[in-house]
C-alpha cells in the first residue's frame, strides 16, 4: 500500500465519469446574472474581462438568488462528485443560441456557484480562458506552446501541476466542438490508475518512488509568485499522494529530470517511464469530443486529462478553474 493509495477514495462501485443532460436551459438565468455582475463589477461587465471576485461568498449568495437553474445544476454536479465521480459531462446547457461573451458570463456564474474561481493567467487576473488555436503570436514566429493556445496533442497531465495548491476543479465549456475527428478529450481516473499499478511489483515500486521523491518541475516565470518556485525556478514535489493525489505534466518533468540529473537518480526516471507507459497503454475512462453546448467538469486532484490534436480551427472551448468554495488560495494556486 502506498501513500497515494491509502488516501484514494474507493471507486470500485462508482463510475469515474458520469454523463447527464440538463432539462433547464441556463440561458434563462442570464438576464438576472448580468444584473448581478453589473452591480458587482460595474456595467458593462464583459465576460472576457471578469476577474476573481473580492468576495467569493458574497457573489455566490447573490447568484444563488438570481440564477435558480444554474444553482440546481451546480448542486447536482456537487452531489455527483461527492458520490465519487472524477469527471462529469453535461451534454447540453442551453446556451448554444447565445453569443460567445454571453456564454462566458453564464459559465462564470456557474463556476462561482460551484466554488472559488481562480485567475486563468497571473498577468491580468481574468477568470475565463478561451481555449483555441491562436496561431502564432507574430508573423513568422512559432505557434504558442501552451496546450490551450495551439492545435497539437496535449499529453496526459493535471492542470497547475507546478503550483503549491493546484486548482481542485476546472470546467471546459464547448462553444464549438471540432468536427474534424480530432480535438477529443481524454480522462484517466488517478485512483483506478493507482490500483492498476499496485497489481504488479514494477508498478508498486514506481508508485513508491514517485510518492517519496521530490521531483523537480520547472515553473514558468509568470507563475513563480506566491512561493510556487524555489530560487532556481523549480518546484520540488512528489508526483503522487496526498492532496492532490496526482501532479502530472510530462514535459515539465522531462525537463526537470534532465536539468537536475545531479539531484535525482536513474530510478526516478525509470519509475516515471513505467507510470507513463502504463497510462498511455490503458483504455481511457473517457475519450470523446465534448459536444457543442456541453461542459466537462473535472476533479483535477484525482483525474489526469489530455486531448488529441485537431485541424478544425473553429474549435473553441471556455475554461474556468476553481477551488472548493471557501478555500480560495489564488495567490499561491494558479499555474499551467
Ligand atoms: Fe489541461
Amino acid at each position: 500500500m502506498t501513500a497515494g493509495l491509502s488516501t484514494a477514495r474507493d471507486t470500485s462501485s462508482v463510475a469515474s465519469i458520469v454523463e447527464f443532460g440538463n432539462a433547464e436551459p441556463l440561458a434563462a438565468d442570464l438576464d438576472r446574472i448580468d444584473a448581478v455582475l453589473a452591480e458587482v463589477y460595474g456595467p458593462p461587465a464583459a465576460g472576457e474581462d471578469l476577474t476573481v471576485p473580492e468576495d467569493h461568498a458574497g457573489l455566490r449568495e447573490r447568484l444563488a438568488v438570481a440564477a435558480p437553474r444554474s444553482v440546481a445544476l451546480a448542486e447536482r454536479v456537487h452531489r455527483t462528485f461527492a458520490d465519487g465521480a472524477c469527471g462529469i459531462v453535461v451534454r447540453k446547457l442551453g446556451l448554444a443560441q447565445l453569443e460567445i461573451d454571453a456564454q462566458r458570463r453564464a459559465m462564470f456564474a456557474f463556476a462561482v456557484l460551484m466554488g472559488d474561481v481562480t485567475f486563468a493567467h497571473p498577468v491580468d487576473d481574468k477568470v475565463v480562458w478561451d481555449v483555441m488555436d491562436k496561431g502564432a503570436p507574430q508573423t513568422g514566429a512559432p505557434k504558442y506552446s501552451s496546450f490551450s493556445e495551439n492545435d497539437r496533442e496535449a499529453e496526459y497531465h493535471t492542470d497547475a501541476s507546478f503550483a503549491i495548491n493546484p486548482d481542485r476543479y476546472f470546467l471546459l465549456y464547448s462553444a464549438q466542438q471540432a468536427d474534424c475527428g480530432g480535438g477529443q478529450t481524454f480522462l484517466a481516473d488517478g485512483r483506478v490508475l493507482l490500483r492498476e499499478l499496485d497489481a504488479t511489483s514494477e508498478g508498486r515500486d514506481a508508485v513508491r518512488v514517485l510518492s517519496e521523491v521530490k521531483l523537480p518541475m520547472r515553473v514558468p516565470k509568470a507563475f513563480r509568485r506566491g512561493g510556487n518556485a524555489e530560487d532556481d525556478g523549480y518546484m520540488y514535489r512528489p508526483l503522487i499522494g496526498g492532496e492532490p493525489l496526482w501532479r502530472f505534466r510530462k514535459d515539465k518533468v522531462d525537463k526537470g529530470l534532465v536539468a537536475k540529473s545531479d539531484k535525482v537518480g536513474a530510478e526516478v526516471r525509470d519509475a516515471f517511464d513505467v507510470v507513463y507507459r502504463h497510462l498511455v497503454a490503458r483504455p481511457d475512462e473517457y475519450h470523446a469530443v465534448i459536444p457543442t453546448d456541453g461542459v466537462l467538469i473535472v476533479d483535477n486532484h484525482v483525474a489526469l486529462h489530455g486531448r488529441n490534436g485537431f485541424t478544425d480551427s473553429r474549435r473553441h472551448l471556455l475554461r474556468i478553474r476553481f477551488h472548493r468554495a471557501g478555500t480560495d488560495q489564488t495567490v499561491e494556486a494558479d499555474a499551467g
